[in-house]
């Protein structure tokens, strides 16, 4: 598999996702629709998430083949209650299923591998919010099992840049990039002249900057911030597509949060 690519089938260079951790609940009528159709097509989840996972797969309705779903087991018991429910909203198949902040790790991952056997689920990840755990998950990247992480990036949380994206890289696993807004405490205060001085870049708010800050570096395929607004669906969408930034660019961007 080459870097960047999500999983199988998956999407290959940087693009913007929309996570649901806190937002579906509460979100304006037609937040995934708008995501749908400005270009968003990975969608992430979790049974964690109170009812995201059922309220996604409600607003995809007949529109699930456009979506590439990213779900999740979390449960430190067995997962084949979890995993009925989310393939029975998501039409029989789990594009890309994570075991959540490695959480009984082994027995998902046999779980997953038969899933995927009988072509239920298509690719397999883990996550984990916690640079404290990033050795583990080291290693659960070099078992071979899984063909993608979801890890927290953004320009203050930067911990994932010394072991996991470099080894990510070697393997050529796919890189789900989770807080790219940091829970959206980095956008509350915008710095003076950035914006502007990005607009070659097509940035046009500071909330695409940071996305396009994260999706500049070639080891991550896909941000997924999360919102509960219609309009920032395509907002964020935006940032997805080239010129990336060079060093200067991201430079700016992480100077400006500092
Ligand atoms: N362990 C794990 O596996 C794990 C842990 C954390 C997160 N995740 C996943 O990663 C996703 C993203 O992380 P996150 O939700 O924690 O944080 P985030 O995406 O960095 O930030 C989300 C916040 O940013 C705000 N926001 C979004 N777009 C905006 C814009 N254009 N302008 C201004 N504010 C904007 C949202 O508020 P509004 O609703 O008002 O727009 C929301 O409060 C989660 O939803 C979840 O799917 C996974």
């Amino acid at each position: 598999m080459e870097s960047r690519e999500l999983g199988a089938g998956g999407p290959r260079v940087g693009v913007v996702g929309m996570g649901t951790w806190q937002t579906l609940e509460r979100a304006d009528a037609g937040v995934i629709e708008a995501g749908l159709d400005a270009g968003i097509r990975v969608f992430d989840s979790s049974p964690m998430y109170g009812e995201a996972e059922r309220l996604l797969g409600e607003a995809l309705g007949a529109r699930r083949p456009e979506a590439y779903v990213a779900t999740k087991l979390w449960t430190p018991g067995d997962g084949t209650a979890q995993a009925t429910a989310a393939l029975g909203w998501y039409g029989g198949y789990v594009d890309l299923y994570q075991v959540h902040n490695l959480v009984n790790t082994r027995a998902h991952l046999d779980l997953l591998e038969r899933l995927r056997g009988e072509g239920q689920v298509r690719s397999i990840g883990a996550t984990h919010y916690s640079a404290g755990a990033f050795g583990e998950l080291a290693d659960v990247m070099r078992s071979g099992r899984i063909d993608a992480i979801q890890v927290p990036y953004n320009p203050r949380q930067r911990e994932v840049e010394r072991e996991i994206l470099p080894l990510a890289q070697e393997l050529g696993l796919g890189v789900l990039v989770m807080r790219p807004l940091g829970e959206g405490a980095l956008v509350r205060r915008e710095p003076a002249g950035v914006v502007e001085a990005l607009r070659d870049f097509g940035i046009t708010t500071w909330a695409q900057a940071l996305i396009k800050w994260v999706l500049s570096d070639p080891r991550c395929t896909c941000a997924i911030p999360a919102t509960s607004r219609v309009e920032r669906a395509a907002e964020n969408a935006a940032a997805g597509s080239p010129p990336w930034f060079g060093p200067q660019e991201c430079d700016l961007v992480a100077r400006s949060v500092a």
